[in-house]
């Protein structure tokens, strides 16, 4: 008699791999929460990175890093262009960013988070040399009433009626940059609230996504173009709108932009930055901030926490996770 393989059920739920990538992301926030407030980013960059290289080969899945640490001569892990995992199925395009806020936990302020970011192979928007983009995100309750060619008050006071609010009501959190300086007065101008961070706009956007968090209602502002891309995962889960356009710094820059044939001019939403339903985002918290606890160290380990998103199901969970000592020295590069 032969044993034969059942068929695979078409209807069965498919694979989550955020769940499995979430050890990554804690793994990177152990290694580098070793680093808090001791004024070196490099070194917390290094730890969050050689521990996110160690369990990223653990799992199943044949992934190219689309959005890492810079390109293969200036990064020796993590590169643009590296091979990670088992080699095997599925394809994946990856951002990882193993610490989101490096400035954050080497002076030991809230918000740096490890981020994970998959989706299928060749559907991650490839930042290029647009280092920037102007971006702004909102929950589902506004995502159809924004658009980044009108002015910044038109949104705001859109959004406001959307979400049956008052301006005044509205909380905006942006990047504190001197660039954002007109944009701050026009919001103050307005009277919608405002939360200026230091760093740190995955977190924002993903806040600002959330209709169920109510700490942030909008982001607005310039950041990273590559934390857009991750950021892009975790609004399509959210069920929000990101909005982004490339943000050129200065015309060298904007040139270099044109000749690798990108257009700084068109609106970008998140289904652009990440064309496929099937993509995922995993980040732990380094140092607690508005979204996510930090790592907490004690006598028997490690306390994490993290969230785990998925588009194509809109499933977001929160997973709080207990290690023991002996698996972070695993992952530390620095001794216990
Ligand atoms: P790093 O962790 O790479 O330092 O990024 C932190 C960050 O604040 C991002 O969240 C944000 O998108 C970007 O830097 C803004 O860039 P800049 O600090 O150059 O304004």
């Amino acid at each position: 008699m032969t044993s034969e393989v059942p068929a695979r059920n078409p209807e069965r739920p498919d694979r989550n791999l955020a769940l499995e990538v979430v050890r990554v992301t804690e793994a990177a926030a152990m290694a580098a929460a070793r680093w808090q407030g001791r004024g070196d980013k490099e070194s917390g960059d290094q730890a969050a990175v050689d521990a996110m290289r160690q369990v990223l080969d653990t799992v199943e899945m044949d992934g190219t890093v689309v959005i890492g640490e810079g390109e293969k001569d200036e990064a020796p892990m993590l590169y643009n262009g590296e091979r990670v995992g088992t080699g095997r199925p599925p394809q994946v395009d990856i951002a990882v960013d193993p610490v989101e806020g490096t400035r954050l936990l080497a002076e030991g302020r809230p918000g740096s988070l490890a981020v994970f970011a998959a989706a299928p192979a060749g559907t991650m928007f490839d930042p290029g040399p647009c280092v920037y983009m102007e971006k702004l995100v909102v929950g589902a309750e506004g995502a159809e009433v924004i658009d980044l060619d009108q002015p910044l008050e038109d949104n705001l006071r859109a959004v406001a009626g959307a979400m049956g609010r008052k301006v005044r009501e509205l909380t905006v959190v942006m990047l504190d940059r001197e660039r954002h300086d007109d944009a701050k007065r026009r919001i103050r101008e307005l009277g919608a609230r405002l939360n200026l961070i230091t760093d740190g706009d995955v977190a924002a956007a993903m806040l600002a996504a959330w209709d169920e968090r109510p700490q942030v209602d909008v982001l607005y502002g310039v950041g990273g173009t590559p934390e857009g891309v991750a950021s892009a995962c975790a609004v399509k889960a959210l069920g929000g709108r990101l909005l982004g356009r490339l943000w050129p710094r200065d015309d060298h820059e904007r040139q270099a932009a044109l000749d690798a044939g990108y257009d700084v001019e068109v609106v970008l939403d998140e289904h652009d930055l990440v064309r496929a339903e099937d993509s995922f985002i995993a980040c732990t918290g380094i140092t607690g901030g508005q979204l996510l606890r930090g790592v907490t160290f004690d006598r028997l380990g490690a306390t994490t926490d993290s969230l785990v998103m998925r588009a194509k199901s809109g499933t977001v969970r929160s997973i709080r996770a207990r290690h023991r000592t002996a698996k972070l020295r695993e992952y530390a590069s620095v001794r216990y």
